[in-house]
């Protein structure tokens, strides 16, 4: 049997295989975050389709720190009993859910009239948001609204948690040098552009316990001049191993990214050898570090797929847009239909979401539209 459809355990939680669904924002809630039964249907397709682990998609602890509409919310207690039932039948069909949590920081493109978008400094978005400095006080709400958010996750029967510390959203702003210019203890050097991190971590950790996964997903470069990068990603690393952190996920990118080197990458998918493209930041973490990892990145072919475990590089094979075209895939690959996945990598499925509009694969849907 191929190790992809070992069986694993990361803290407690027992995995059927190394696929990992990557974070997706579905936009299938509704104006307060409530998740809709839409959401319940797609995930449970997910693990009919055998999916190892389902990781939700970006969730927001609290309103400022909302991207767009149509997210799901977790910052008060009335939508923990929808996200019940979602668990609950994610669960009947024998798969495992951990929800990730976010902040978006200066992407926040839903603020409530009146309110200001906040991040580590002063910035204005190309796509027109504005965001002002967070104070000291703002952060310890913020860091406590990501423990309040962990309690429902846990309580809403979750798996485990990941926290959102990739592609420029909140809590990677404050990791990277580009976004954050503070001159106070959450600026400057990497243990202070870390320190509402590993506060998020050790908060989130002594709430729900030492026997409750606790993932975080991170860059590994932003690609952007003076911004986090591939030393920072392992001394952070480091940092969240002696936390005790229970998984990372390894990425990179930024909105603000060249396009070629954005964390969902339309180009240069075409060959094997592209495929991971974060593969280098892949090897250079297995060096030093021991903590579990998952690797996301344009992974399209099973044999690379293979590759990944094989070689060691990840102890998961983590995929986004390959799942909203074919929730099925890891069933099918199991099952010995081993061609390549059908996604195109043409990141269509960004624009129903970004106005708030329930994903789907539009790629597939013009070609049906044709036949
Ligand atoms: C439509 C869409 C929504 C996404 N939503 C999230 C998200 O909520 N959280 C997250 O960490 N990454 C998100 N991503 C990034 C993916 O998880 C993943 O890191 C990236 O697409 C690369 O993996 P892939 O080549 O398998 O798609 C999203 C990507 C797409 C295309």
């Amino acid at each position: 049997m191929s190790k992809l459809f070992e069986s694993t355990t990361l803290n407690g939680m027992t995995l059927k295989n190394r696929f990992v669904r990557s974070a997706t924002f579905e936009a299938m809630a509704d104006e307060n975050g409530a998740c809709k039964p839409e959401l319940v249907n797609l995930l449970v397709e997910l693990a009919k389709g055998d999916v190892g682990l389902i990781i939700t998609g970006f969730t927001y602890v609290n309103r400022i720190g909302r991207s767009r509409l149509g997210q799901t919310g977790i910052y008060k207690d009335e939508l923990i009993p929808p996200l019940t039932e979602l668990t609950r039948a994610v669960h009947n069909e024998g798969g495992k859910i951990v929800m990730q949590i976010m902040h978006a920081g200066c992407n926040s493109y839903s603020i409530p009239e009146g309110d200001y978008a906040l991040g580590p400094s002063p910035k204005k978005m190309p796509q027109g948001c504005v965001c002002r400095e967070m104070t000291k006080a703002e952060i310890s709400e913020t860091v406590a609204d990501f423990v309040n958010a962990a309690i429902r996750v846990k309580k809403s029967g979750f798996d485990g948690v990941q926290l959102h510390g990739a592609h420029g959203y909140l809590l990677s702003q404050f990791l990277s040098p580009f976004y954050n210019k503070r001159t106070d203890e959450y600026g400057g050097s990497l243990e202070n552009r870390a320190r509402i991190v590993l506060e998020c971590l050790r908060g989130v950790r002594s709430a729900v316990g030492g026997d409750y996964p606790v993932l975080i997903k991170i860059n590994s470069d932003d690609y952007l001049d003076g911004g986090f990068n591939q030393e920072d990603m392992v001394r952070l690393a480091a940092m969240l191993e002696t936390e005790g952190i229970d998984a990372i996920e390894i990425s990179g990118g930024t909105h603000l990214s060249p396009e070629e080197y954005l964390f969902s990458r339309k180009t240069g998918i075409v060959s094997e050898e592209k495929e991971l493209y974060f593969a280098q930041a892949a090897r250079l973490y297995r060096e030093k570090i021991n903590v579990p990892s998952m690797l996301v990145g344009g992974i399209r072919s099973y044999s690379v797929a293979e590759r990944v475990i094989n070689e060691g590089l990840a102890d998961y094979v983590s995929l986004c847009r390959p799942l909203i075209r074919e929730p099925d895939l890891i069933q099918r690959w199991q099952s010995g239909g081993t061609r390549r996945a059908a996604c195109i990598s043409c990141n269509e499925c960004f624009t129903p979401v970004r106005s708030g509009k329930a994903i789907y694969c539009v790629a597939e849907a013009k070609l049906r539209n044709k036949s």
